[in-house]
C-alpha cells in the first residue's frame, strides 16, 4: 500500500490517524498489505476471513506483541497466554462464566447499581465515564471477591487499575520497549500500582486459602476450579493473573460501551423513551431480575446496536506462527495480522446507513439479514471474550436500574469527540446528566 514513510512504513498513521487509517483500508481490498516499522503487516477486510484467522484457523495465530505488554500485569492469565495453558486455562475459567453463575451475579450488579446510581440527584450534572468506570470497577470487585474488600483495598484497587490501564495502553504502542524502562514519573507511577494491586490480590487470596469460604464469588470458584481432564487446581500465581485479568478485562471495556449507551440515548430522546416504556411495561413495579433480561427486546437491540457503533475494542492483532495462505495471499510467519472492528461494524456494503444509531437493524427480521461474522464486538474463536455473558447482563442491569429513575439528557460543554490517536480500545465519551 502506497503512503507508508522509510523505516517506519504506516505506524505513524495508525498511531496518528486511526481510525481514518483503518477505515481507508476497508476500501483497498479483502487483505491489504502495508508495513508497520519493519514488519510486514496485513489488514485482513472481509468477515469470512476473519472468521478464518479467529475461529477455523485460529491455532495458527498467536496473539501478537500488543498483548506481550498485558503480561507485564497480567502474566500468564486467560487474556495473555498463548498455546495449550491457554486452552488449559479456558477449560477451567469458561464455566464460571456459564448462566447459573451468572444469574447469582446479576443480583449483586442490581444492588450496587442502585446504591450507586441513588446517590445522583434529579437535574445533576453527572461525569458518565467516571461514574459507569467506578460502578463497572465495583461490579467486578465486587463478583470477585464478594466479602467486602474494606476500604483501603477497595482504595487500591480503585487507584491502581486507571493508573495500569493507561501504561499499558501506552506501553502497547511504544515505538520501543527502552521507553518503558527509563525513570519517568509514569513510570514510577505505573512500578508502584502494579505492587499496590500484587498485595492486595495476594492478601485476599491468602485469606480465603487460610479460612475456606463457602460464598459463591469468582476468587471462591477460581480456588475452588479443577480441570476438568487432570483434576489440577490453579497456583497462588495463577489465580493472581488471572484475578487482574478480569480486573483489567472487565472494567474499562464495560464502562466504556455503557457511557456509549448513555451518550446515544441522551441524544435520542425518542428511543430512550420507548426504552423505559418497555421497562415499565415488563417490569411493573418489580426490580429487575436476572429473568427479565432475554425478554427485554428492546434493551438487547439498543446494547447490541451500541457496541456495533462503538465496539469497546476497536482492533484485534494476530501472529501467524507459520506461513499461512489467506483469501489468496501468503502471510509469513511472525507478520502483523490486524483487523478493525470498528472499521468491519460500520462497513457500508454490510449495514445500511452504517454511521445511524438505528437499534431496530437488530430486529428479529432484520437481524437475519445481517451477515453472520459482520458483528464482533466480543471476538469469536477459542480467544473471544470468556465475559461476554457477564458483560450483557451486567450493561442490561445498569440500564434498567438507571432508565427507571432517570432520563439522560446532553450536558453543556464540548460534545464527545473518537480519538484520533491509538489506544486499541475503549474510547469512552464523557456526556450527560
Ligand atoms: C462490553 C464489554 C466487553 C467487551 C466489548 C469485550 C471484548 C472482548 C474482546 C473483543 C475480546 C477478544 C480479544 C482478542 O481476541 O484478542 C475479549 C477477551 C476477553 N475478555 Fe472481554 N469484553 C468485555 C467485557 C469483559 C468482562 C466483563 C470480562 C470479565 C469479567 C471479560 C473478560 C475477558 C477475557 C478473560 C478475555 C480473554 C479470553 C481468552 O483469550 O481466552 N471481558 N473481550
Amino acid at each position: 500500500m502506497p503512503g507508508g514513510y522509510p523505516f517506519l512504513g504506516h505506524a505513524l498513521h495508525l498511531r496518528s490517524q486511526l481510525l481514518e487509517f483503518v477505515r481507508s483500508l476497508r476500501t483497498r481490498g479483502d487483505v491489504v498489505a502495508f508495513r508497520l516499522g519493519p514488519r510486514d503487516a496485513y489488514a485482513v477486510n472481509h468477515p469470512d476471513l476473519i472468521r478464518q484467522v479467529l475461529v477455523t484457523d485460529a491455532m495458527s495465530f498467536l496473539k501478537g506483541r500488543v498483548f506481550e505488554k498485558g503480561r507485564l500485569v497480567a502474566r500468564s492469565g486467560l487474556f495473555t497466554s498463548e498455546g495449550d495453558f491457554h486452552l488449559r486455562q479456558r477449560r477451567i475459567i469458561q464455566p464460571l462464566f456459564r448462566r447459573a453463575h451468572i444469574q447469582q451475579y446479576a443480583a449483586t450488579m442490581r444492588q450496587i447499581t442502585q446504591a450507586h446510581v441513588g446517590a445522583w440527584r434529579d437535574g445533576q450534572e453527572v461525569r458518565m465515564d467516571r461514574e459507569l468506570f467506578d460502578l463497572a470497577l465495583s461490579t467486578v470487585t465486587r463478583v470477585l471477591f464478594s466479602t467486602q474488600l474494606g476500604e483501603g483495598r477497595s482504595e487500591a484497587a480503585c487507584r491502581s487499575l486507571p493508573v495500569l490501564l493507561e501504561g499499558l495502553g501506552r506501553r502497547a504502542v511504544a515505538p520501543i520497549d527502552l521507553l518503558d524502562k527509563l525513570p519517568t514519573v509514569m513510570n514510577y507511577r505505573f512500578g508502584r500500582a502494579l505492587s499496590l494491586m500484587q498485595s492486595m490480590i495476594e492478601g485476599i487470596t491468602a485469606e480465603y486459602r487460610a479460612c475456606g469460604t463457602d460464598t459463591v464469588d469468582l476468587l471462591a470458584a477460581l480456588l475452588a476450579a479443577r480441570d476438568e481432564d487432570t483434576g489440577e487446581g490453579m497456583s497462588d500465581e495463577q489465580v493472581y493473573d488471572d484475578v487482574v485479568t478480569m480486573l483489567i478485562a472487565g472494567t474499562e471495556t464495560t464502562a466504556g460501551a455503557l457511557s456509549w449507551a448513555c451518550f446515544l440515548l441522551s441524544r435520542h430522546p425518542h428511543i430512550q423513551r420507548r426504552l423505559q416504556d418497555e421497562l415499565d411495561e415488563h417490569l411493573g413495579d418489580r426490580e429487575v431480575a436476572f429473568e427479565d433480561l432475554g425478554k427485554l427486546g428492546f434493551l438487547q437491540q439498543v446494547m447490541a446496536e451500541t457496541l456495533r457503533l462503538h465496539p469497546s475494542t476497536w482492533m484485534l492483532v494476530r501472529r501467524p506462527v507459520t506461513d499461512i495462505e489467506l483469501g489468496g495471499h501468503l502471510l509469513p510467519a511472525g507478520s502483523t495480522v490486524l483487523f478493525s472492528i470498528y472499521a468491519l461494524q460500520r462497513d457500508p456494503t454490510l449495514y445500511p446507513h452504517p454511521d445511524e444509531f438505528d437499534p431496530d437493524r437488530w430486529a428479529t427480521e432484520c437481524a437475519a439479514q445481517i451477515h453472520r461474522d459482520a458483528y464482533i464486538p466480543f471476538g469469536a474463536g477459542v480467544r473471544g471474550c470468556a465475559g461476554e455473558q457477564f458483560a450483557h447482563a451486567e450493561m442490561a442491569v445498569i440500564l434498567a436500574v438507571m432508565l427507571r429513575q432517570y432520563t439522560l439528557s446532553p450536558a453543556s460543554g464540548p460534545p464527545a469527540r473518537l480519538p484520533s490517536r491509538s489506544s486499541g480500545s475503549s474510547p469512552c465519551p464523557a456526556p450527560c446528566h
